[in-house]
């Protein structure tokens, strides 16, 4: 039993040993995370591409999406492994993307990486522009049919399944949807002004027109998209994005309609997450820098709510709701929980920042929280994705040595056209989908899905809850890695 247990622990240890490629001491490279977290974008890219696509096993796709519409919803991002475009999911994306940008954007802290992450986000602008203004009274909301194209294992350029298109106006509406695409138009026009202000204007234009329809037509899209539910339904309800909606409105217009809308609305639900559902704690986050920063104390009430939310999130608070894993990784579902960790983290820098900026402190029922509490538990969390975890595992795909090999992604496990350029039809692609060889196109950047409530994880292909990509994890965490390699550097 001896000779067992010995050795035993010698292949743990040589596990270890090899598996430790990121150190436990000092920092990971976060410059290098920032770009690669901007470079998954690429790999997720629909429509036409342009030269300087970097991510060369991608090709062309989507190229007649709105024909069935006669309208042009080409471009956009597909939302994870899949090849279907939902703008829900994207639009919050863009707007994460855009905050990003915004707060954590400046000169010396996106390590050359401005421009890229610039691209990224008009990439989605661009889309949603088209989607909400090529015609009148319309918002198109989607692009595919998401479950003939989930029975399907197939690139994007070979794609072949119906790609019906979805949209919300009047007479079905979808506040939840519009309210989303009007944040991410405005938060986009704010961050590209400097770049091109014809272009803002028009983004700017596009989110009034969006989020008035929102406001003036009351209900929820999945009740005429029959494609919202179950992948993207609005299950937290629409008035969280109204609340965002005219949030971000407020902060690009400083039109006082949205204030006295906001203050109108009575969306005061408590909440201990944040997500491409749930953006109450992003909109009180916002709003509460008018106060933090701004000096306005009538917007009090929103920091009093964002610190209720920090309360709910931050391990040494009494009033904590949130599970952590004996790793200490945020744990909020089970599938794809690297998402919530990565908006939630997105939240808390940034609250840190407008802390900081003022001095300002609070407590969670009798422990002090300070802007440097924060920030230092919020670089736990990134540095856990990055490979500072029991495993010893990066769930950025391509960061460091020892990374997931078998994502759950249609055109990183299939061959790319290069390599084969026949078509693979849509159920000849599942010899790949089940093969055990490891993906042959790298989605660099990409952060998956991630590990269980123990901090155990399996690379396995099949399992899209802990190894399936998405915009909405990547998105939130631009804007982490950006601060933090700004603080930190590469090293
Ligand atoms: C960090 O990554 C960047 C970009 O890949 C690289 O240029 C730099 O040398 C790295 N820094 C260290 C200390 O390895
Ligand atoms: C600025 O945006 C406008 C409107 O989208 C566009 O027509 C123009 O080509 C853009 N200018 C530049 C320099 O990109
Ligand atoms: C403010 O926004 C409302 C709603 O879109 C609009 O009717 C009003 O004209 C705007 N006011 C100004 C000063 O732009």
């Amino acid at each position: 039993m001896a000779t067992t247990n010995s050795l035993l622990l010698g292949f743990l240890l040589l596990h270890i040993a090899i598996h430790h490629s990121v150190p436990v001491e000092g920092h990971p490279n976060y410059s290098d995370a920032l770009a690669k977290s901007i470079l998954f974008f690429l790999g997720q890219r629909s429509g036409k591409l342009p030269p300087d696509q970097t991510m060369t096993w991608r090709s062309d796709s989507g190229l007649s999406d709105g024909s069935t519409a006669n309208v042009d919803l080409t471009g956009g991002y597909y939302d994870a492994g899949d090849n279907v475009k939902f703008s829900f999911p994207m639009a919050f994306t863009t707007t994460m993307l855009a905050w990003s940008i915004l707060e954590f954007g400046g000169k010396n802290r996106m390590s050359g990486q401005l421009s890229e992450a610039r691209a990224a986000l008009k990439w989605a602008s661009d889309y949603l522009l088209k989607a909400a203004t090529q015609t009148h009274g319309k918002l198109y909301v989607g692009v595919g049919d998401p479950n003939s194209d989930h029975a399907c294992w197939e690139r994007p350029e070979d794609m072949d399944t119906p790609r019906p298109v979805f949209s919300v106006s009047s007479t079905n509406p979808g506040s939840d949807v519009a309210g989303e695409t009007a944040a991410a138009l405005a938060a986009s026009a704010l961050v590209l002004q400097s770049q091109n202000r014809t272009y803002a204007l028009k983004l700017l234009l596009a989110a009034k027109d969006v989020m008035d329809f929102a406001m003036q037509y009351r209900g929820k899209y999945s009740d005429s998209v029959w494609t919202a539910c179950p992948y993207y339904c609005s299950y937290s309800g629409y008035m969280d994005e109204l609340l965002w909606g005219a949030a971000w409105l407020h902060k690009a217009t400083k039109n006082a309609t949205y204030l006295n809308f906001i203050n109108s609305l009575g969306a005061n639900d408590i909440t201990d997450i944040f997500s491409w559902d749930n953006k109450f704690a992003g909109a009180r986050v916002l709003l509460a820098r008018k106060t933090l920063v701004d000096k306005e104390n009538s917007f009090d009430p929103f920091r009093f709510q964002a610190e209720d939310f920090l309360c709910r999130i931050l391990p040494n608070s009494p009033s904590k709701t949130t599970q952590y894993t004996p790793g200490g990784l945020i744990f909020k579902l089970s599938s794809a929980n690297l998402q919530y960790v990565t908006s939630i983290t997105f939240l808390l820098n940034t609250y840190a920042k407008y802390m900081a900026s003022s001095g300002h402190t609070f407590s969670c029922q009798n422990v002090l929280i300070k802007s440097s509490t924060i920030r230092a538990f919020a670089k736990k969390q990134v540095d856990y994705i990055l490979g500072q975890n029991p495993l010893g595992i990066s769930y950025m795909i391509g960061f460091g040595t020892f990374y997931p090999k078998m994502v759950h992604h249609r055109g990183s496990s299939l061959p790319s056209i290069s390599s084969h350029p026949a078509h693979i039809g849509c159920n000849d692609g599942f010899q790949y989908f089940f093969s055990g060889n490891p993906n042959p196109n790298l989605l660099i950047g990409a952060v998956v899905g991630g590990p269980d409530q123990n901090d155990a994880f399996s690379d396995s292909r099949t399992d899209y809850n802990h190894l399936e990509p998405a915009t909405y994890i990547n998105a939130p965490l631009v804007g982490s890695l950006a601060y933090l390699a700004g603080r930190y550097g590469s090293g």
